[in-house]
């Protein structure tokens, strides 16, 4: 049983089918070609949590593949108290052929994916994104031509998305480096995840964003504060200050330098309008990419 719950379960050579396929789905979609791959499937959603990105563009997709999905509300189903998380997988895997789940703790997808016998995706969870990070590499890859050897520098938080990012990065042949306050970084068991299963040399953290974004091909961030920390909002916004994505900080940037953001953007915090709205800004079509990365997780799974 395959499962998508995290980039570093996937080889490289897994990652680089999945970039293929999707720029064949994204082209395919462009001409209109009608697709059947996943008639008669069924596909459901549990969302724990906000999103317009991740649903819409699984609830698109699914039909764009010939089949259906289904939208089950978090706090309808009541993972893991209304009744047990195996109670739950057992009993969904009788009608639906594959879930996507964005939760706020991971190891509910672990619980899932243990005790079920369909696929299941990760929309997000506390430690990983990994819908985005494929999307975000299919992005750089049509920015670029080819991913390999460009370097990503992450300016915020060493978050959910920035884990995912990293690994498929450091899969892939592409430096990551993290610009964040001293003890916003990556953990020591993401750490020893990442030398253990990617790398020896795991990505630089540094504390000088300006320093940072002098060698970047793609200057990437993301909110400070993620869903499931807002109590901590206050005491980020004072850490993260001056990490702030701004024209300034753009202008230290090589010339070809582009700026990612997985969206939801917080304009005026983590990113400023004129750097969104300007020439340099890729978010849009990196958000159009969660569709055609996702179909290909779709069809890798299930065809
Ligand atoms: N980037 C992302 O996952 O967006 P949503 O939270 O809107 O799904
Ligand atoms: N890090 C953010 C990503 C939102 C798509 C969060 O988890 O809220």
């Amino acid at each position: 049983m395959k499962h998508f719950l995290n980039l570093i379960d996937l080889t490289a050579d897994e990652l680089s089918h999945l970039l293929t396929e999707a720029a064949r789905l994204k082209d395919a979609q462009a001409r209109r070609i009608p697709s059947h791959s996943l008639s008669g499937r069924v596909v459901g959603l549990v969302f724990e949590k906000p999103s317009l990105r991740t649903r819409v563009s699984f609830e698109s997709g699914v039909a764009q593949l010939g089949g259906t999905s289904l939208y089950l509300p978090g706090n309808e189903v009541g993972l893991g108290w209304r009744e047990s998380l195996a109670d739950f997988s057992r009993t969904i895997s009788n009608y639906v052929d594959a879930l996507v789940l964005r939760v706020y703790r991971h190891e509910t997808l672990d619980g899932i994916a243990g005790t079920g016998s369909i696929p299941i995706i990760n929309g997000l969870s506390d430690w990983s994104h990994p819908c985005q990070g494929l999307a975000d590499i299919l992005t750089v890859r049509e920015l670029f031509g080819t991913e390999t050897g460009r370097t990503i520098v992450f300016v915020g938080d060493g978050n959910n998305v920035a884990r995912s990012l990293a690994v498929g990065c450091g899969r892939l042949g592409m430096r990551f480096v993290l610009a964040c306050p001293i003890g916003y970084g990556f953990d020591d068991r993401f750490k020893s995840q990442y030398t253990a299963q990617v790398s020896p040399d795991f990505p630089r953290e540094v504390n000088d964003p300006i320093a940072a974004v002098k060698g970047a091909d793609v200057i990437y961030t993301d909110v400070w504060t993620s869903m499931g920390q807002e109590a901590e909002r206050e005491e980020r916004l004072r850490r993260f200050e001056s990490f702030q994505v701004n024209g300034e900080l753009l202008a230290k940037a090589p010339s070809h330098c582009k700026v990612l953001h997985c969206l939801p953007a917080h304009r005026g915090e983590e990113i400023t309008d004129d750097v969104m709205d300007g020439a340099a800004c890729a978010a849009f079509q990196q958000a159009g990419n969660r569709l055609h990365a996702q179909k290909a997780v779709l069809e890798w799974l299930l065809k």
